[in-house]
């Protein structure tokens, strides 16, 4: 076979990481593939620019048709980033007859679903395993390592950033805004970390990951979302007393036909596998009905890392061509979708709550959740607080969403509770 021909559009620090692997495992890939792997042209945005990786500057160039219309270049790697001047970009390249490979769960979260069309009507391979969980092979894992059985949960730790906050305002008792200052000069914080710690990032890939994962087109619009900027140290802490650590959890469940998939800053007990994923750690946690409970941990971004994850898709891609399968491995999914409405959304919840410190007002708070048929798996009564406060500490058994809202809303309005401090959902293994 002759050398493959690749067209690398970005050269940041997933595709100096790419530039490196291809560099460096020549003749691994070469074993495998059976033919040299060759980068033909990069797309920069400053040719000029100095790199950090030694580069023949007369592959660099700074417009796109340069790899789009090459009709030596076999497979269009994306790792520029971006939604819309991107995605035509990938239609262009699939148009030519182009395998693409892109590390982009943006543009996958929201134009997966057309982008995959075009590929199999062109007759391309369009992989995408490093848009979840960076270094982690669970789109792979998912749809080929457990094609044979039904899975019913995914829980993801899906964002670096976030898990990496919560780690050390666990770990080392300090609050939400000195540990983003301090990720954020680290650089393991974006400067406008916005999309990280208000849940999108990670409802982006839970998107991807529920769409494989219950052969069942799931929109971004169907994910529920809370970020963990309201996250408090004291949280943690009464968490902590009662057995729980604090995690951003991408929840993904299937039940019969119908699921759910929601990101929310979520209580684990401590004996659950994702509880002891630190700092800037990813973990998937697949539940599926024949093999039970596995788990995918690994780095969740990283150059080298998000490299090894985008030459594996672009190893998948030669491996078609050298058997001409490419393009047959879109599958559409199999289910229509089907959402589960709030009264079939079932999860035990935290709540503290500051009430006035007054005899019966305890009676008043457990009735309403009586009412709800909702009970209680653990009370702590805490000390008073100043200004004849008091604060109660509650973990409910399993209630519905829509008994959930209900209560808050009684609880709101109820005289002696002066504040639903904060509440959140709670996964016990
Ligand atoms: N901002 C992402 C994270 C990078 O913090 O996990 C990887 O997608």
């Amino acid at each position: 076979m002759k050398s493959i021909s690749i067209g690398l559009l970005g050269l940041g620090t997933v595709g100096t990481g790419v530039v490196k692997i291809i560099k460096n495992h020549q003749d691994q890939l070469m074993h495998q593939v059976g033919c040299p792997v060759e980068i033909k042209k990069i797309l920069v945005q400053n040719v000029h620019k100095k790199r950090p990786v030694e580069i023949d500057p007369n592959i660099l160039t700074s417009n796109a048709d340069d790899i789009l219309f090459d009709q030596d270049i076999d497979v269009v790697i994306e790792v520029m980033g971006g939604i819309n001047a991107t995605k035509d970009y990938l239609i262009t390249a699939l148009r030519q007859g182009k395998h693409v490979v892109t590390a982009n769960k943006d543009l996958m979260a929201l134009h997966g679903s057309e982008l995959l069309t075009v590929a199999s009507e062109y007759g391309c391979d369009l992989f995408y395993e490093a848009s979840v969980g960076g270094g982690i092979p669970i789109l792979r894992g998912l749809v080929d390592g457990l094609a044979s059985d039904r899975i019913t949960q995914l829980m993801g730790i899906v964002n670096g950033t976030t898990n990496y906050i919560l780690t050390k305002m666990t770990n080392e008792g300090r609050s939400y805004d000195e540990v983003l200052k301090e990720a954020q000069e680290l650089g393991f914080a974006e400067a406008d970390p916005t999309s990280d710690v208000e849940g999108l990032d990670a409802a982006r890939k839970m998107t991807i990951l529920a769409t494989l994962g219950f052969s069942m087109h799931i929109d971004l619009d169907d994910v529920q979302v809370r970020g963990i900027s309201n996250v408090t140290e004291e949280d943690i802490k009464y968490g902590k007393k009662l057995g729980y650590t604090m995690k951003l959890i991408g929840y993904a469940h299937r039940e019969g036909e119908k699921v759910e998939a929601s990101v929310a800053p979520t209580f684990l007990s401590n004996n659950h596998p994702l509880a002891s994923v630190q700092n800037e750690y990813n973990a998937v946690y697949v539940y599926g009905e024949a093999v039970g409970e596995t788990m995918f941990y690994g780095p969740g971004a990283g150059s080298l890392p998000t490299a090894s994850a985008v030459v594996s898709d672009l190893v998948a891609v030669i491996k078609n061509l050298r058997i001409g399968v490419n393009g047959k491995s879109a599958v559409t999914p199999q289910y229509p979708k089907r959402l589960k409405e709030d009264s079939e959304k079932y999860s035990k919840y935290f709540l503290r709550i500051h009430v006035q410190d007054e005899v019966g007002v305890f009676a008043e708070i457990t009735t309403i959740f009586a009412k709800h048929g909702v009970s209680f798996e653990e009370i702590l009564q805490l000390p008073i607080k100043k200004n004849e406060t008091s604060e109660i500490v509650l973990v409910t058994h399993q209630a519905s969403l829509t008994s959930y809202e209900q209560i808050l809303q009684e609880l709101h309005d109820l005289q002696a509770v002066k504040k639903v401090k904060s509440t959140y959902r709670v996964v016990r293994k």
